[in-house]
Protein backbone atom coordinates (compact mmCIF):
# COMPACT_ATOMS: atom_id res chain seq x y z
CA UNK A 1 0.00 0.00 0.00
CA UNK A 2 1.25 3.70 -1.02
CA UNK A 3 2.48 5.16 2.29
CA UNK A 4 1.28 8.89 1.78
CA UNK A 5 1.71 9.90 5.91
CA UNK A 6 4.65 10.50 7.03
CA UNK A 7 6.23 8.33 9.61
CA UNK A 8 7.41 9.87 12.95
CA UNK A 9 10.59 9.12 11.10
CA UNK A 10 9.95 10.87 8.21
CA UNK A 11 8.30 13.77 10.24
CA UNK A 12 12.37 14.77 11.34
CA UNK A 13 13.59 14.36 8.28
CA UNK A 14 15.36 17.90 6.82
CA UNK A 15 13.33 19.38 4.30
CA UNK A 16 14.58 18.50 0.81
CA UNK A 17 14.20 21.19 -1.68
CA UNK A 18 13.93 21.21 -5.53
CA UNK A 19 16.26 23.94 -6.02
CA UNK A 20 18.48 26.23 -3.87
CA UNK A 21 21.86 28.26 -4.90
CA UNK A 22 25.35 27.51 -4.36
CA UNK A 23 26.81 30.64 -2.45
CA UNK A 24 30.03 30.84 -1.10
CA UNK A 25 32.78 33.15 0.91
CA UNK A 26 33.77 34.32 -2.91
CA UNK A 27 30.18 35.07 -3.68
CA UNK A 28 29.84 36.58 -0.11
CA UNK A 29 33.18 38.64 -0.67
CA UNK A 30 32.09 39.79 -4.12
CA UNK A 31 28.77 41.29 -3.22
CA UNK A 32 30.08 42.67 -0.04
CA UNK A 33 32.96 44.69 -1.86
CA UNK A 34 30.06 46.08 -4.61
CA UNK A 35 27.86 47.10 -1.91
CA UNK A 36 30.66 48.92 -0.10
CA UNK A 37 33.16 50.53 -2.95
CA UNK A 38 31.12 49.80 -5.78
CA UNK A 39 29.41 53.75 -6.16
CA UNK A 40 30.69 56.67 -8.29
CA UNK A 41 33.64 56.55 -10.31
CA UNK A 42 33.78 52.46 -9.75
CA UNK A 43 29.48 52.00 -9.94
CA UNK A 44 30.02 49.89 -13.13
CA UNK A 45 33.30 47.81 -12.86
CA UNK A 46 31.37 44.33 -11.51
CA UNK A 47 28.84 45.20 -14.11
CA UNK A 48 31.47 45.74 -17.06
CA UNK A 49 33.32 42.79 -15.91
CA UNK A 50 30.60 40.26 -15.40
CA UNK A 51 29.21 41.19 -19.14
CA UNK A 52 32.82 40.64 -20.45
CA UNK A 53 33.56 37.42 -18.76
CA UNK A 54 30.30 35.89 -19.51
CA UNK A 55 30.99 36.84 -23.29
CA UNK A 56 34.36 35.40 -23.29
CA UNK A 57 32.84 32.12 -21.26
CA UNK A 58 29.80 32.01 -23.79
CA UNK A 59 32.09 32.58 -27.06
CA UNK A 60 29.86 35.25 -28.09
CA UNK A 61 31.33 39.24 -29.26
CA UNK A 62 28.47 40.88 -26.83
CA UNK A 63 26.27 40.50 -24.04
CA UNK A 64 24.31 42.75 -22.17
CA UNK A 65 23.05 42.25 -18.28
CA UNK A 66 19.53 42.08 -17.73
CA UNK A 67 17.14 42.24 -14.78
CA UNK A 68 16.33 38.50 -16.35
CA UNK A 69 15.70 36.62 -19.14
CA UNK A 70 12.39 38.14 -19.78
CA UNK A 71 13.77 41.79 -20.34
CA UNK A 72 16.34 40.36 -22.71
CA UNK A 73 14.16 38.12 -24.97
CA UNK A 74 11.95 41.45 -25.01
CA UNK A 75 14.51 43.41 -26.05
CA UNK A 76 15.54 41.50 -28.36
CA UNK A 77 11.97 41.07 -30.06
CA UNK A 78 12.33 44.95 -30.29
CA UNK A 79 15.09 45.18 -31.52
CA UNK A 80 14.43 42.29 -34.16
CA UNK A 81 11.60 44.79 -35.54
CA UNK A 82 8.98 42.42 -34.47
CA UNK A 83 5.46 43.68 -33.37
CA UNK A 84 1.72 44.18 -34.06
CA UNK A 85 0.51 41.64 -36.97
CA UNK A 86 3.36 39.52 -36.78
CA UNK A 87 3.77 35.75 -35.17
CA UNK A 88 6.82 34.08 -33.42
CA UNK A 89 6.56 30.13 -33.37
CA UNK A 90 7.63 28.54 -29.64
CA UNK A 91 6.79 25.09 -28.30
CA UNK A 92 3.57 24.89 -26.82
CA UNK A 93 5.25 22.80 -22.99
CA UNK A 94 7.05 26.16 -22.03
CA UNK A 95 7.33 28.89 -18.98
CA UNK A 96 4.96 31.50 -19.80
CA UNK A 97 8.39 34.16 -19.26
CA UNK A 98 9.22 32.84 -23.12
CA UNK A 99 5.90 33.45 -25.13
CA UNK A 100 4.91 37.23 -22.33
CA UNK A 101 7.46 39.09 -24.26
CA UNK A 102 6.07 38.32 -27.81
CA UNK A 103 2.92 39.50 -26.13
CA UNK A 104 4.38 42.44 -25.26
CA UNK A 105 5.32 43.54 -29.00
CA UNK A 106 1.66 42.85 -29.78
CA UNK A 107 2.82 39.67 -31.65
CA UNK A 108 1.09 36.11 -31.53
CA UNK A 109 2.96 33.67 -29.90
CA UNK A 110 2.45 30.17 -31.96
CA UNK A 111 2.59 27.45 -30.19
CA UNK A 112 3.97 23.73 -31.98
CA UNK A 113 3.89 20.24 -30.74
CA UNK A 114 7.34 19.31 -28.92
CA UNK A 115 9.05 16.02 -29.76
CA UNK A 116 8.37 13.23 -26.96
CA UNK A 117 11.91 12.68 -26.08
CA UNK A 118 13.41 16.74 -25.73
CA UNK A 119 10.47 18.42 -24.66
CA UNK A 120 11.70 20.74 -27.59
CA UNK A 121 10.13 22.26 -30.75
CA UNK A 122 9.56 19.74 -33.39
CA UNK A 123 11.16 20.85 -36.30
CA UNK A 124 8.42 19.12 -39.06
CA UNK A 125 5.73 20.63 -37.08
CA UNK A 126 7.36 24.00 -37.18
CA UNK A 127 7.83 24.02 -40.73
CA UNK A 128 4.01 23.20 -41.35
CA UNK A 129 3.36 26.36 -38.69
CA UNK A 130 5.12 28.76 -41.03
CA UNK A 131 2.74 31.48 -42.47
CA UNK A 132 3.55 34.95 -44.37
CA UNK A 133 3.07 36.38 -40.49
CA UNK A 134 5.69 34.19 -39.33
CA UNK A 135 8.63 36.53 -37.97
CA UNK A 136 10.82 34.12 -36.03
CA UNK A 137 11.01 31.16 -34.42
CA UNK A 138 11.95 30.78 -30.72
CA UNK A 139 14.09 27.72 -29.72
CA UNK A 140 13.80 27.20 -25.89
CA UNK A 141 16.21 24.61 -24.56
CA UNK A 142 13.74 23.32 -21.97
CA UNK A 143 14.92 21.62 -18.28
CA UNK A 144 18.77 21.90 -20.26
CA UNK A 145 17.53 19.55 -23.35
CA UNK A 146 18.89 21.21 -26.51
CA UNK A 147 16.22 22.08 -29.28
CA UNK A 148 17.01 20.75 -32.69
CA UNK A 149 19.17 23.40 -34.05
CA UNK A 150 20.61 21.93 -37.11
CA UNK A 151 16.71 21.75 -38.06
CA UNK A 152 15.79 24.99 -36.66
CA UNK A 153 18.68 27.10 -38.24
CA UNK A 154 18.17 25.32 -41.77
CA UNK A 155 14.39 25.82 -41.53
CA UNK A 156 15.61 29.76 -40.47
CA UNK A 157 17.48 29.78 -43.45
CA UNK A 158 15.33 28.59 -45.93
CA UNK A 159 12.57 30.98 -45.11
CA UNK A 160 14.47 34.00 -43.98
CA UNK A 161 13.57 33.48 -40.87
CA UNK A 162 15.65 34.30 -37.24
CA UNK A 163 16.10 31.74 -34.89
CA UNK A 164 16.00 33.38 -31.07
CA UNK A 165 17.37 30.64 -28.14
CA UNK A 166 15.80 31.38 -25.06
CA UNK A 167 18.80 29.67 -23.24
CA UNK A 168 16.95 30.66 -19.81
CA UNK A 169 17.63 26.68 -18.21
CA UNK A 170 20.36 25.37 -20.96
CA UNK A 171 23.71 26.48 -19.30
CA UNK A 172 26.25 24.27 -19.60
CA UNK A 173 24.67 22.54 -22.56
CA UNK A 174 26.35 22.25 -26.20
CA UNK A 175 24.87 21.09 -29.08
CA UNK A 176 26.75 18.24 -31.60
CA UNK A 177 29.07 20.64 -33.17
CA UNK A 178 30.36 21.18 -29.65
CA UNK A 179 28.82 25.21 -29.78
CA UNK A 180 27.05 25.92 -26.21
CA UNK A 181 23.44 26.86 -26.39
CA UNK A 182 22.80 30.80 -26.96
CA UNK A 183 25.80 31.40 -29.68
CA UNK A 184 23.66 29.33 -32.44
CA UNK A 185 20.92 31.70 -32.56
CA UNK A 186 20.54 35.41 -33.48
CA UNK A 187 20.42 36.26 -30.27
CA UNK A 188 20.02 34.54 -26.83
CA UNK A 189 18.48 34.76 -23.58
CA UNK A 190 19.64 33.76 -20.03
CA UNK A 191 18.12 33.44 -16.68
CA UNK A 192 20.02 33.88 -13.48
CA UNK A 193 17.19 33.41 -11.20
CA UNK A 194 17.25 31.75 -7.64
CA UNK A 195 16.72 28.26 -9.16
CA UNK A 196 19.35 28.47 -11.90
CA UNK A 197 22.32 26.89 -12.15
CA UNK A 198 24.18 29.96 -11.62
CA UNK A 199 22.42 33.11 -10.20
CA UNK A 200 22.56 36.60 -9.39
CA UNK A 201 19.46 36.38 -6.90
CA UNK A 202 17.31 38.06 -10.12
CA UNK A 203 18.89 38.66 -12.98
CA UNK A 204 19.36 37.49 -17.09
CA UNK A 205 21.87 37.99 -19.85
CA UNK A 206 21.38 38.97 -23.65
CA UNK A 207 23.73 37.57 -26.27
CA UNK A 208 24.44 38.19 -29.63
CA UNK A 209 27.05 37.96 -32.19
CA UNK A 210 25.35 40.45 -33.93
CA UNK A 211 26.98 44.16 -33.94
CA UNK A 212 23.65 45.83 -34.98
CA UNK A 213 21.56 44.09 -32.62
CA UNK A 214 23.91 44.63 -29.72
CA UNK A 215 24.40 48.31 -30.07
CA UNK A 216 20.19 48.21 -30.63
CA UNK A 217 19.88 46.61 -27.45
CA UNK A 218 22.20 48.57 -25.23
CA UNK A 219 20.50 51.68 -26.29
CA UNK A 220 16.75 49.89 -25.65
CA UNK A 221 18.44 49.32 -22.12
CA UNK A 222 19.32 52.56 -21.60
CA UNK A 223 16.20 54.27 -22.00
CA UNK A 224 16.83 54.49 -25.53
CA UNK A 225 19.89 56.62 -25.02
CA UNK A 226 22.49 55.21 -28.20
CA UNK A 227 25.82 53.92 -26.90
CA UNK A 228 28.36 57.52 -27.58
CA UNK A 229 25.54 59.64 -27.29
CA UNK A 230 27.26 62.97 -25.74
CA UNK A 231 24.05 65.19 -25.17
CA UNK A 232 23.07 64.06 -21.25
CA UNK A 233 19.84 62.90 -20.93
CA UNK A 234 19.46 63.15 -24.58
CA UNK A 235 17.24 59.68 -25.33
CA UNK A 236 17.49 58.77 -29.46
CA UNK A 237 14.43 56.51 -29.00
CA UNK A 238 11.49 55.23 -26.47
CA UNK A 239 13.31 52.14 -24.29
CA UNK A 240 13.06 50.29 -21.43
CA UNK A 241 15.25 49.62 -18.13
CA UNK A 242 15.84 46.35 -17.89
CA UNK A 243 19.40 46.80 -16.24
CA UNK A 244 21.26 44.48 -13.49
CA UNK A 245 22.59 46.46 -10.26
CA UNK A 246 26.76 46.60 -9.99
CA UNK A 247 26.11 44.13 -6.80
CA UNK A 248 23.69 41.30 -8.43
CA UNK A 249 26.83 41.36 -11.15
CA UNK A 250 29.36 40.65 -8.70
CA UNK A 251 27.71 38.00 -7.23
CA UNK A 252 27.93 36.86 -10.99
CA UNK A 253 31.29 37.24 -11.26
CA UNK A 254 31.84 35.02 -8.62
CA UNK A 255 29.42 32.40 -10.00
CA UNK A 256 30.95 32.82 -13.21
CA UNK A 257 33.93 31.49 -11.85
CA UNK A 258 32.84 28.58 -10.05
CA UNK A 259 30.32 28.23 -13.27
CA UNK A 260 32.24 25.11 -14.46
CA UNK A 261 31.72 23.27 -11.02
CA UNK A 262 28.78 24.31 -10.77
CA UNK A 263 27.45 22.92 -13.94
CA UNK A 264 29.25 19.48 -13.48
CA UNK A 265 27.38 18.98 -10.14
CA UNK A 266 23.95 19.43 -11.89
CA UNK A 267 25.41 16.28 -14.02
CA UNK A 268 26.04 14.26 -11.25
CA UNK A 269 22.99 14.74 -9.91
CA UNK A 270 21.21 13.97 -12.96
CA UNK A 271 23.33 11.07 -13.09
CA UNK A 272 22.88 9.94 -9.23
CA UNK A 273 18.97 9.78 -10.57
CA UNK A 274 19.86 8.48 -14.21
CA UNK A 275 21.67 5.37 -12.10
CA UNK A 276 18.88 4.86 -9.41
CA UNK A 277 15.49 5.68 -11.35
CA UNK A 278 16.83 4.21 -14.75
CA UNK A 279 15.33 0.20 -14.55
CA UNK A 280 11.51 2.02 -13.75
CA UNK A 281 8.73 2.48 -17.16
CA UNK A 282 10.01 6.17 -17.20
CA UNK A 283 11.97 8.87 -19.10
CA UNK A 284 14.74 11.33 -17.72
CA UNK A 285 16.23 14.22 -20.09
CA UNK A 286 17.48 13.45 -22.89
CA UNK A 287 21.00 13.23 -23.92
CA UNK A 288 21.46 12.79 -27.49
CA UNK A 289 24.79 11.76 -28.67
CA UNK A 290 27.51 14.28 -29.42
CA UNK A 291 25.59 17.20 -27.21
CA UNK A 292 26.26 17.95 -23.63
CA UNK A 293 22.83 18.42 -21.45
CA UNK A 294 23.36 21.28 -18.29
CA UNK A 295 20.86 19.20 -16.60
CA UNK A 296 19.15 22.32 -14.97
CA UNK A 297 16.58 20.11 -13.56
CA UNK A 298 16.15 16.07 -13.46
CA UNK A 299 12.85 15.49 -14.73
CA UNK A 300 10.82 12.22 -15.03
CA UNK A 301 8.24 11.40 -17.98
CA UNK A 302 6.66 7.82 -17.08
CA UNK A 303 5.30 5.91 -19.78
CA UNK A 304 2.56 6.32 -21.44
CA UNK A 305 1.03 2.74 -21.06
CA UNK A 306 1.89 3.17 -17.08
CA UNK A 307 -1.08 4.04 -14.91
CA UNK A 308 0.07 7.12 -12.95
CA UNK A 309 -1.03 9.87 -10.80
CA UNK A 310 1.12 12.79 -10.78
CA UNK A 311 -1.13 14.75 -8.16
CA UNK A 312 -0.53 11.60 -5.79
CA UNK A 313 2.86 11.38 -6.18
CA UNK A 314 3.41 15.25 -5.41
CA UNK A 315 0.81 15.07 -2.60
CA UNK A 316 2.89 11.88 -1.07
CA UNK A 317 6.37 13.69 -1.98
CA UNK A 318 5.29 16.34 0.08
CA UNK A 319 4.12 14.67 2.92
CA UNK A 320 7.56 13.14 3.04
CA UNK A 321 9.34 16.58 3.68
CA UNK A 322 10.24 16.86 -0.48
CA UNK A 323 9.61 19.95 -3.23
CA UNK A 324 8.13 19.00 -6.01
CA UNK A 325 7.37 20.52 -9.36
CA UNK A 326 5.45 20.10 -11.84
CA UNK A 327 6.25 19.82 -15.16
CA UNK A 328 5.67 22.85 -17.42
CA UNK A 329 1.54 23.18 -18.80
CA UNK A 330 1.03 23.63 -22.33
CA UNK A 331 1.23 27.05 -22.66
CA UNK A 332 -2.24 26.86 -24.73
CA UNK A 333 -3.81 25.71 -22.10
CA UNK A 334 -3.96 29.05 -20.05
CA UNK A 335 -6.96 31.14 -19.87
CA UNK A 336 -5.35 34.12 -22.50
CA UNK A 337 -4.75 31.41 -25.04
CA UNK A 338 -6.71 29.81 -27.69
CA UNK A 339 -6.77 25.97 -26.67
CA UNK A 340 -4.86 23.32 -29.45
CA UNK A 341 -5.06 19.78 -27.82
CA UNK A 342 -4.25 18.89 -31.18
CA UNK A 343 -0.66 19.34 -29.86
CA UNK A 344 -0.76 15.92 -28.78
CA UNK A 345 2.40 15.50 -27.35
CA UNK A 346 2.39 18.64 -25.25
CA UNK A 347 -0.78 17.87 -23.92
CA UNK A 348 0.37 14.20 -23.14
CA UNK A 349 3.69 14.93 -21.32
CA UNK A 350 2.42 16.92 -18.47
CA UNK A 351 -0.13 15.28 -16.66
CA UNK A 352 2.70 11.71 -16.45
CA UNK A 353 5.84 14.43 -15.38
CA UNK A 354 7.15 15.88 -12.74
CA UNK A 355 11.14 17.90 -11.96
CA UNK A 356 12.80 16.69 -8.71
CA UNK A 357 15.06 18.36 -6.08
CA UNK A 358 18.37 19.09 -7.85
CA UNK A 359 19.56 21.61 -5.79
CA UNK A 360 23.90 21.87 -5.80
CA UNK A 361 24.42 20.37 -2.23
CA UNK A 362 21.79 17.82 -2.20
CA UNK A 363 23.36 14.58 -0.43
CA UNK A 364 22.96 11.12 -1.92
CA UNK A 365 21.15 10.12 1.40
CA UNK A 366 18.44 12.43 0.22
CA UNK A 367 18.32 11.34 -3.50
CA UNK A 368 17.51 8.04 -2.60
CA UNK A 369 14.65 9.24 -0.24
CA UNK A 370 12.89 11.51 -3.21
CA UNK A 371 13.42 7.92 -5.42
CA UNK A 372 12.35 5.70 -2.84
CA UNK A 373 8.95 7.54 -2.96
CA UNK A 374 8.95 7.85 -6.43
CA UNK A 375 9.70 4.29 -6.53
CA UNK A 376 6.33 3.46 -4.76
CA UNK A 377 3.97 5.60 -7.77
CA UNK A 378 5.44 4.34 -10.93
C1 LIG B 1 12.62 29.02 -20.42
C2 LIG B 1 12.62 30.30 -19.65
N1 LIG B 1 12.53 31.46 -20.32
C3 LIG B 1 12.54 32.64 -19.70
C4 LIG B 1 12.63 32.71 -18.33
C5 LIG B 1 12.60 34.05 -17.67
O1 LIG B 1 13.72 34.29 -16.93
P1 LIG B 1 13.74 35.45 -15.82
O2 LIG B 1 12.90 34.95 -14.70
O3 LIG B 1 15.19 35.56 -15.49
O4 LIG B 1 13.19 36.68 -16.45
C6 LIG B 1 12.74 31.56 -17.57
C7 LIG B 1 12.86 31.64 -16.11
O5 LIG B 1 12.43 30.89 -15.33
C8 LIG B 1 12.71 30.30 -18.24
O6 LIG B 1 12.79 29.17 -17.56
Amino acid sequence: MLKTKPSADDADLSKIYYSKPSITELEVQYAQDAAANGWADNCFDYLNRFEKEFADWLGVKHTVATTGATGALHMGLVALGIGPGDEVILGDINWIASASPIVYVGAKPVFVDVREDTWCLDPVKVEAAITPKTKAIMAVHLYGSISDMDALLDIGRRYGLPVIEDAAESMGSRWTNGKRTGTMGVFSAFSFHGSKTMTTGEGGMFATNDDGLALTVKALNAHGRLPGQTKQFWADMIGYKYKMSNIQAALGCAQLQRVEELISRRRDIMHAYKGRLGNLPLALNLEPKGTVNGYWMPTIVVNRDVSFDRDALIADMRAHNIDARVFFWPLSMLPMFEAKPENEVSYSLYPRAINLPSYHDIREDEIDRVCDVIRRHV
